[in-house]
């Protein structure tokens, strides 16, 4: 049986009341199982409920959705990966599309935010993915492997072997159309190829996640891909029911 991470991406929704209701009904039904992990990515502001939440539970874990890459100083509204890791978060998404193709975030940013993520201790959840153009122009494989590249050209290869991926075809993010298990599967088989190059054989254990309109429905489709080793997911994780039969799936 292959270990499976399940990550929750709240986006700009879950104040720190709506997250405290949400664990609750979370930790109270769902019980530890055998290779999965949970991560929960909520807004900074209601960081703090999770965290407290999830302090007895070794199975389910918390980050944040976007780190500035200096460690401190003069950057009003931004929060920095030392910062992040001292309210109590471990990982760090860094690269989403959101992030990318909204606020024009640009391969290098990326690079610099997973560095700072990696000095500071927080494992970085690098987030690649082509838009719909990219793909009907048969750019895709090219598209997540420069992007995984610059966000990893500042770590160690060592470090490398550390973090996470996860594949996000731009164009199945919250538009209910999702990629096919083949589509998923050749992606996925390129990232694993590459992260193998970069870290060597510590390259097959990196998980590579798939995100895009997952839901309840198509997640165990999606999960027995070869190399899909778990997923993200953005609508289909607000409400703690809906999350609850995605990761029992
Ligand atoms: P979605 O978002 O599940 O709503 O498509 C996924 C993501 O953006 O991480």
């Amino acid at each position: 049986m292959k270990s499976l991470v399940f990550a929750a991406n709240w986006k700009m929704n879950q104040a720190p009341a709506d997250a405290e209701a949400f664990m609750r009904t979370f930790t109270s039904q769902y019980s530890r199982q055998q290779q999965k992990r949970v991560l929960f990515f909520p807004p900074a502001v209601s960081l703090h409920v999770v965290v407290a939440a999830v302090r007895q539970r070794g199975d389910l874990e918390t980050g944040v959705q976007n780190i500035h890459w200096e460690d401190k100083g003069a950057f009003t509204g931004e929060i920095s990966a030392t910062l992040a890791r001292a309210a109590g978060a471990r990982h760090v998404l860094v690269g989403h599309s959101e992030r990318r193709h909204v606020f024009g975030e640009s391969d290098e940013a990326t690079g610099k935010k997973v560095a700072a993520a990696a000095r500071a201790g927080l494992t970085p959840m690098i987030c690649v993915g082509e838009t719909l153009e990219e793909r009907e122009a048969g750019e895709t494989l090219a598209v997540v492997l420069r992007q995984l590249r610059a966000a990893v050209a500042g770590l160690e290869a060592a470090a490398v072997a550390t973090l996470m991926v996860a594949y996000e075809p731009v164009w199945a993010i919250g538009t209910g159309m999702t990629a096919t298990p083949q589509d998923a599967a050749e992606v996925h088989a390129a990232l694993r190829k590459e992260l193998i190059a970069i870290t060597g054989e510590r390259g097959r254990a990196v998980p590579i996640l798939y995100g895009g309109s997952v839901n309840r429905s198509n997640v165990d489709a999606l999960v027995s891909v070869e190399d899909v080793d778990g997923v993200l997911v953005g609508g289909a994780s607000l409400d703690a029911e809906g999350w609850l039969a995605i990761v029992r799936s």
